[in-house]
């Protein structure tokens, strides 16, 4: 939630601010906000609602300078308005500051500040920070950055500005993501990469409560105790372009149509001699045996992932599966022990609910394996072994080859355990290894028949209510297309298995509810086909997704999307796909906004 990004070198800041503003908009967009210094005069610009506001403003009172911080806000304390907005400033005016993160103290802090005469503005907790720095400003801003950080509880990432430091600005951050760009006489600071790309390939990568210091020509790194630290380069390997729209009317379209490109990315690579090879993963065949539990921990889409999982790897390698939201695991004192295996999914690496779930787990002894895509992200450096997800940047807030790139790692890691504990035949591996290296043809052909979705979109997106059923499997994905209608299309809408319908929620099925019905699952063919029967016998309008070869459902449902005949255990890797077209299709019928949904952010940093 909320992007920052900061500059210091010998350009005007404000373009670069904007810029990477832009490209960090996904993590909130409700107001955004920038300070400039120069001449040693600090400028704030801050305006309530779409960053192309305060560009606007930007564009016509050109604030020079050659230092600025920005930030783009989801708010979390106080409406979006101007004042709310990031930057705030110190008492004096002096300094300006742009926070991320929840400071959980700041009640405390606040009253203090007033004790000593500072007056508040806005509604933040953030506000708590400027004049804490500036309370402790003694004519070193770094030291003082610590002091203030000394008392704060919570999250942050931050970028600190001071007229009476021109030449340098300080940054730091703690369970919130910040990244510093390394630049030839220029400086950077950012919540995510896209943001500086375009300017140095050369990062860090802060770790929790380091805090750094930038000038144009040095960037020096301190931990909490001010002793400077040495830090290794990060290497940014992808393109511009993969953060970049390229052409397409939105993001989260770009990012459908790379599926087949990030799941084979996810998983050829490691098939090796018809092998599963799972990067540097050391579970050996004695700790699989050991295993008694495995928890799936995560939020959302990634939830949703896990459970498609529970489903494989207790069938396949027989291990007992919990499945687990991240708020409710990590506070709910869950039986974890050295003996279980705690896997995390996160596309971002950054939720913060799934972090904390991750290290309650490590306290409790568990093995932790997390499957991530951001390469260097939060999870990804706290967990014991990591798979990551070769998705690329995902822009989009509604998670889409994220989410079939975690199945694929997940059906990856289900036949490793399998075959590690002697479960699998040699001719039964080496087929589901075949199957899954062929699996991105699939989604290729479900993208090229998209039409039929599109026009199927354009007729129903007026419902008011959607409800989405399956069986085994298809349950689970039933849950991703409905959050993934929910988010963007703001339809409201339910995933029910099957079977369950009928103990209460099939009252609300009338003349014309549209319900949505994945049917892949080859042995629960005949049970859907009588759940489909019972809606339409009240009524409901049908759309099934199915499997080419299967005939019976044309005659239960009013349409039917087909996908490829896959094999069904497989089957869900490539029936989101369809779930999440008809998501894009009915939010661009209803004109929303398809990447930036109300009320959401891309990355979730705070509880
Ligand atoms: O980055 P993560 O995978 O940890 O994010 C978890 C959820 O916030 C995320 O999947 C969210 O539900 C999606 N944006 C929904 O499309």
């Amino acid at each position: 939630m909320c992007g920052i990004v900061g500059y210091i070198g010998n350009k005007t800041a404000a373009p670069i601010l904007i810029n990477g503003l832009k490209k960090l908009e996904y993590r909130g967009y409700d107001s955004a906000g920038v300070a400039i210094l120069g001449n040693d005069n600090l400028k704030v610009l801050k305006y309530k609602g779409r960053l192309s506001n305060l560009e606007e403003k930007v564009c016509e009172l050109t604030p020079e300078g050659n230092i600025g911080i920005g930030h783009t806000r989801w708010a979390t304390h106080g409406e979006p308005n101007d004042l709310n907005s990031h930057p705030h400033m110190s008492k004096s005016g002096n300094i300006a500051v742009v926070h991320n993160g929840i400071i959980e103290n700041y009640l405390e802090i606040k009253e203090f500040l007033e004790s000593k005469g500072y007056e508040f503005i806005s509604e933040t907790d953030s506000e708590v920070v400027g004049h804490l720095v500036e309370y402790n400003y003694k004519g070193d801003l770094v030291k003082a950055v610590i002091d203030c950080l000394n008392e704060i509880e919570g999250s942050y990432a931050l970028g600190v500005i001071c007229t009476d430091c021109p030449d340098m600005f300080v940054a730091a951050r703690k369970d919130s993501p910040l990244i510093v760009g390394l630049g030839d006489g220029e400086n950077y600071i950012a919540s995510d990469i896209p943001a500086i790309l375009e300017y140095t390939r050369d990062v860090y990568i802060l770790d929790d409560k380091e805090i750094v210091s930038l000038t144009g020509d040095k960037v020096t790194v301190f931990n909490n105790y001010g002793i400077e630290i040495q830090k290794d380069v990060f290497k940014v390997t992808w393109d511009v372009a993969s953060a970049e729209k390229s052409g397409y009317e939105h993001f989260m379209m770009k990012e459908m149509c790379e599926e087949p490109k990030a799941v084979r990315d996810t998983i050829n690579p490691r098939i090796k001699d018809g092998n599963i090879v799972l990067d540097n993963i050391k579970l050996t065949d004695e700790d699989v045996k050991n295993i008694d539990k495995i928890y799936i921990v995560a939020c959302g889409t990634a939830y949703h992932a896990g459970v498609v999982a529970k489903y494989i790897i207790e069938k396949t390698a027989k291990i007992p599966v919990e499945v687990d939201v991240a708020s409710e695991f990590r506070y709910r004192d869950p039986l974890v022990t050295d003996r279980h295996l705690v896997i995390i999914i996160s596309q971002s690496g950054e939720t913060l609910d799934t972090l904390f779930a991750l290290r309650e787990s490590k306290k409790k002894g568990a093995r932790v394996l997390s499957i991530v895509n951001v390469v260097g992200s939060s999870i990804s450096r706290d967990s014991d072994d990591v798979l990551y997800t070769w998705a690329g940047p995902e822009i989009a807030v509604a998670s889409t080859k994220a989410y079939n790139t975690q199945l694929a790692a997940l059906y990856l890691v289900t036949l490793e355990l399998a075959k590690k504990k002697g479960l699998l035949e040699t001719e039964q591996y080496k087929k589901a290894v075949e199957e899954l290296s062929k699996i991105s043809d699939a989604i290729e052909d479900v993208l090229e028949n998209k039409e039929v979705i599109q026009k199927f979109a354009a007729q129903h997106c007026n419902a008011k209510s959607i409800f989405f059923i399956g069986r085994g499997l298809d349950y689970a994905l039933s849950m991703e297309g409905s959050l993934k209608l929910k988010e963007i299309s703001y339809i409201h809408s339910e995933a029910y298995a099957g079977g369950e319908l009928k103990h209460g929620t099939i009252a609300l099925i009338e003349e014309g509810t549209l319900v949505i019905c994945p049917m892949t699952q080859d042995s629960l063919m005949d049970k859907m086909i009588s759940n489909i029967k019972e809606v339409k016998a009240r009524g409901a309008t049908v759309m099934a997704i199915a499997k080419e070869s299967n005939k019976h459902v044309y005659k239960a449902a009013d349409v039917v999307v087909t996908i490829p005949d896959v094999d069904s255990f497989i089957a869900p890797i490539v029936a989101v796909t369809p779930l999440q077209l008809f998501a894009y299709y009915m939010a661009l019928e209803k004109g929303c906004d398809v990447d930036k949904p109300r009320n959401l952010a891309k990355s979730v940093t705070v509880e």
